[in-house]
């Protein structure tokens, strides 16, 4: 079974599988949705039990992945929701659990780091088998309204230091393998794309793929902290994620792994392979700009 089926991942992972002609169900809160995918599915939610039991039944394999880290009532509802699914993949006699993690989750850390490392810990001591994804930064971040000024141009909270940005279907490529094929069981896989890019390289490459010159905005991370909580975000969620884009901007995701195509048996997707795919939706979001 497929989570997450229609985010960023899961949308990819759902076209592999059918391509693959791999037997699957997709989970998804909207049975709208679920009816667009063409694939069968269950519609049921997180936040009810009842309904991921009901639809694990029969299911074998689980691709664990949900919304991100932010906060209700100040606390992460992912590492409640993500624990009780793995207790009733347990239940539902599921064998073997690909979940979608983030690079550098540790205990203690902030944020989606912590939270994560925390769900890794109740996975692995669930009995069941595990493999975990731990991915760089998405490229799909530069399709959110956050990265860019309201003029087109790009924030830019990591200086001079590199990141080894991933585009989505990649990870969808690795979770289809790992699914697939009976290998990756009880291994941690660091998924990164195959360079790591600085700000100043991505605007230079926006720029030639929108022909209008892009510039990056220096944000440091308290000051997108500080705009953060002007537009109403808790103070402490503001200030724990500048503590994640520091470790970020000191090189914290600088390096590049073989990860994806270890798993797939090709290269990873590029910056620019992403920009080609996204164009029209780029364009959109950084309209306002008037050309250089
Ligand atoms: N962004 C990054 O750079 C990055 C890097 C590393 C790791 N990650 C991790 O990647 C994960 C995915 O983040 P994302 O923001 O990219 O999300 P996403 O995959 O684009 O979307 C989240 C998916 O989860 C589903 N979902 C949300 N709440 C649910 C609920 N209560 N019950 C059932 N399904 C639910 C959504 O379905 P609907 O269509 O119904 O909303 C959607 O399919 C997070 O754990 C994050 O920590 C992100």
């Amino acid at each position: 079974m497929v989570t997450g089926a229609t985010g960023s991942i899961g949308t990819h992972l759902v076209r592999r599988l059918r391509q693959d002609g791999a037997a699957f169900r997709a989970l998804v809160r909207d049975e709208s949705k679920g009816r667009a995918l063409g694939c069968d599915f269950a519609v049921g939610d997180f936040e009810d039990p009842g309904s991921i039991a009901a639809a694990l039944d029969g299911v074998d394999r689980l691709f664990l992945n949900s919304a991100g880290a932010l906060p209700v009532d100040g606390a992460q509802p992912m590492i409640r929701q993500q624990k009780t699914a793995i207790d009733a993949a347990h239940r539902a006699g599921v064998t073997h659990v690909v979940k979608v993690s983030v690079w550098h989750a540790r205990q203690g850390a902030k944020l989606s780091q912590g939270a994560h490392w925390e769900i890794e810990e109740h996975l692995k001591a669930s009995g069941l088998s595990w493999s975990l994804l731990q991915p760089a930064g998405y490229m799909q971040n530069f399709l959110g309204a956050g990265a860019f000024t309201p003029d087109g141009h790009l924030i830019s909270s990591y200086a001079d230091s590199p990141v080894a940005y991933i585009d989505c279907p990649d990870i969808a490529a690795c979770a289809a393998a790992l699914l697939t094929r009976p290998h990756g069981e009880n291994e941690t896989f660091i998924l990164t794309g195959p360079q790591a890019l600085t700000d100043a390289d991505l605007a230079g490459q926006i720029s030639a793929a929108l022909r209008r010159t892009v510039t990056c905005v220096e944000t440091p991370p308290d000051a997108l902290a500080t705009a953060l909580k002007s537009q109403g975000l808790p103070p402490w969620f503001a200030d724990d994620l500048a503590v994640l884009v520091k470790e970020v901007a000191a090189g914290s995701q600088a390096t590049t792994t073989t990860a994806v195509h270890d798993l797939t048996r090709r290269p990873p997707r590029t910056f620019e392979d992403f920009l080609t795919a996204h164009l029209p939706a780029l364009r959109a979001l950084t309209a306002s700009s008037a050309p250089a």
